[in-house]
């Protein structure tokens, strides 16, 4: 069964994540349109850590070895085997929270997520076909999408991901604006994705 691997990197808060509430919302239509597998990954519950250079020298130790058995590469072989991901960070200083920082370092696995060819240029070798990011902002987000585009030029260029798409709520701190009904109109756009797409599993 195809596998839907929800990577939630919102941030527990004293009201509950809307951007996790806008996630959730595409995880449902998906899931009961379709007979997917869902996998979660909560980065707050992870014990992530950034490479320092033991770590590094260990995971390199590793990659020459060609074993990716371990717990450090368990966070990229989930998502390198995942057939669709969809990523829910907040928008946080213009990008996204540093968990979610943490994590894609976890995924740039050379000889795992990706590997470089002949020419010097990455090729993925992931499994993943299509990738959808969530976000809610505070305020508009516009040109300034720096969290989105940095993930979409890792999928892209390192991951060999084509299909990437980005969801939003924007303005939801805007004193006078209704979250509620932003919300709402971002769930009526988000189900419609879920609902418009061929939900069978995508060839290799
Ligand atoms: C640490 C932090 C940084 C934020 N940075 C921005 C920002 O740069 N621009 C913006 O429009 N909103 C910003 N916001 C507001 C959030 O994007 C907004 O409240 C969002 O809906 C929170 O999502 P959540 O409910 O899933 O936690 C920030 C909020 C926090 C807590």
């Amino acid at each position: 069964m195809p596998t839907l691997l929800y990577v939630n990197a919102c941030v527990k808060r004293e009201i509950p994540s809307r951007t996790n509430r806008l996630a959730q919302a595409y995880l449902k239509k998906h899931l009961e349109t379709s007979s997917w597998t869902l996998q979660t990954v909560t980065l707050e519950e992870e014990d992530l850590t950034p490479l320092t250079g033991k770590g590094l020298a260990e995971r390199e130790d590793s990659i020459r070895k060609g074993d990716f058995s371990g717990e450090t590469f368990r966070l990229a072989r989930s998502f390198a085997a995942a057939d669709e991901v969809v990523i829910a960070a907040p928008y946080w200083d213009m990008s996204f929270p540093a968990l979610l920082k943490l994590y894609i370092e976890h995924l740039c696995v050379n000889r795992l997520t990706f590997c470089y060819g002949d020419t010097g240029r990455p090729q993925g070798l992931v499994h993943v076909k299509k990738l959808v990011y969530v976000t809610t902002s505070g305020g508009p987000i516009g040109a300034a999408n720096f969290g989105f585009d940095y993930v979409k030029g890792i999928c892209s260029t390192l991951f060999g991901i084509t299909d990437i798409s980005f969801f939003s709520a924007e303005g939801l701190d805007i004193d006078g604006h209704d979250p509620e009904a932003i919300l709402a109109q971002a769930i009526d756009r988000i189900t419609a994705d879920a609902d418009a797409q061929d939900s069978s599993p995508r060839p290799a």
